[in-house]
């Protein structure tokens, strides 16, 4: 074709590093520690009721409603109106997407313009910043900065805060919106009320909307309690609070999320919808629904999922944290989510010239290395950070311990052989 063909908004936007490690991890007999998806099954309930889906009433196997089947935008209005201290209208104020990637790329699309300034706080999920850029808008990247540690003692998630200068200073007239992750990924940081106070003082000052990815809300460890940033004072009627059934309820691949929050943002979200995706699938709706219906039953009990699931991925959290320092990587203990990062600033300085261009950063040659060595994949963490920025965090890689007591052994396996290696 003479014309040309890619529109522009997809400049600079075609290479994905993502992809570069997940095909060298297929080349070698690894363990996979890199993308963030359960090797287990979900809950027996849930399997249920999307079986039922399918085999029972033949009417769900056509369209439902645009904007969500009744009963999950229902249960959704009920379940999360509690949490956040709202009354939600299922029609009003919550909206079906295909996954939490859908419901991003809805609210992008909808809510920013050409120029927009939109504020990511680093590091961050890899989609927010493309997602800026196609819909025109520009990212202005905040990083959290870690504290220093004492001598042997490990870094936590907790110690990455933001220079609350720092951040007043991101805030200009152009600024749209900032996006808050909390539970983070990749660092398993979970903001404190305190720290969620001051970007809510933050966004109301400068009148910016919160898009707030909320996707591992009870993935929450020792005790810890997720706060919603819309369930702050002032913060319900600027806030998008971003949910996923893939990582509630372990099954990333029915790919159901949703959007909640106030009808006059909404409604531009809803005119997006109606005119692109229309619909999500039906049958994974109504498992979602009826899982979601089921939870509400058995909220804060021991047989409820959301309590046996953070309790269980605690255990695996503490597993990887002490098996990764058999060999020297110096984990970062995560609050939540399915990730921890780990510090390999000791690799840099000892073997600083691994394989690879000059100017790739460091924990890209180091995972490369790891994957054809060790037959340990993760992800490297600078991935995670704006160009400018990734030189300064290129010390770090991240592991996904999502994983089945199988594939734990395997690492433990394949940690004591590099352990071995390094002789005594
Ligand atoms: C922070 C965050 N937001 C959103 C998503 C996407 O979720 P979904 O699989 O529901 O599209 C992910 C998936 O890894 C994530 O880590």
């Amino acid at each position: 074709m003479s014309k040309r063909l890619p529109a522009r908004r997809l400049d600079g936007l075609e290479y994905n590093p993502w992809v570069e490690f997940i095909d060298l991890s297929k080349e070698y007999e690894t363990v996979n520690l890199g993308q963030g998806f359960p090797n287990f099954p979900p809950p027996d309930f849930a399997v249920e009721a999307f079986q039922q889906a399918v085999s029972g009433d033949f009417m769900l196997n056509q369209y439902t409603m645009a904007f969500g089947y009744p009963p999950l935008t229902k249960i959704l209005a009920s379940f999360f109106g509690k949490l956040l201290g709202q009354e939600l209208d299922p029609l009003e104020n919550v909206l079906v997407t295909v996954g939490a990637y859908g419901a991003l790329f809805t609210a992008f699309q909808a809510l920013v313009d050409e120029g927009d300034e939109v504020i990511i706080i680093e590091p961050f999920f890899d989609c927010y910043e493309p997602m800026t850029l196609m819909a025109g808008g520009r990212p202005v990247f905040v990083s959290l900065k870690p504290s220093p540690t004492q001598d042997g003692e490990l870094d936590s998630s907790s110690n990455w805060r933001l220079d609350p200068t720092e951040l007043a200073s991101k805030f200009t007239s152009r600024t749209k919106a900032l996006v808050l992750n909390t539970p983070n990924n990749p660092l398993g940081k979970v903001f404190s009320k305190a720290e969620l106070e001051l970007v809510a003082r933050l966004c109301q000052q400068h009148d910016v909307l919160c898009i707030a990815d909320e996707v591992y809300q009870w993935l929450v460890y020792d005790g810890l309690q997720h706060i919603s940033i819309a369930s702050l004072p002032g913060m319900w009627a600027r806030t998008l609070t971003i949910g996923s059934a893939g990582k509630t309820f372990s099954a990333t691949g029915w790919k159901v999320g949703w959007v909640l929050g106030p009808d006059h943002i909404m409604r531009h979200l809803r005119t997006v919808h109606q005119n692109s995706i229309f619909h999500c699938p039906t049958q994974s709706q109504v498992a979602v629904a009826k899982s979601f219906e089921r939870e509400q039953l058995h909220m804060g009990q021991p047989s409820s999922y959301f309590v046996q699931l953070p309790k269980a991925m605690q255990r695996n959290r503490d597993h990887m944290t002490h098996s990764l320092q058999s060999v020297g990587l110096k984990p970062v203990l995560s609050q939540g989510s399915y990730f921890l990062i780990a510090d390999i600033s000791d690799f840099k300085s000892k073997m600083p010239d691994l394989p690879g261009a000059a100017e790739e950063p460091y924990d890209r040659r180091f995972v490369k290395w790891m994957i054809k060595n060790k037959g340990l994949v993760a992800i490297p963490v600078s991935i995670f950070y704006s160009v400018p920025h990734q030189k300064d965090f290129d010390h770090y890689i991240r592991f996904c311990f999502v994983k089945d007591e199988a594939t734990l052994q395997a690492m433990d396996k394949k940690l004591q052989k590099w352990k071995a290696e390094l002789g005594p």
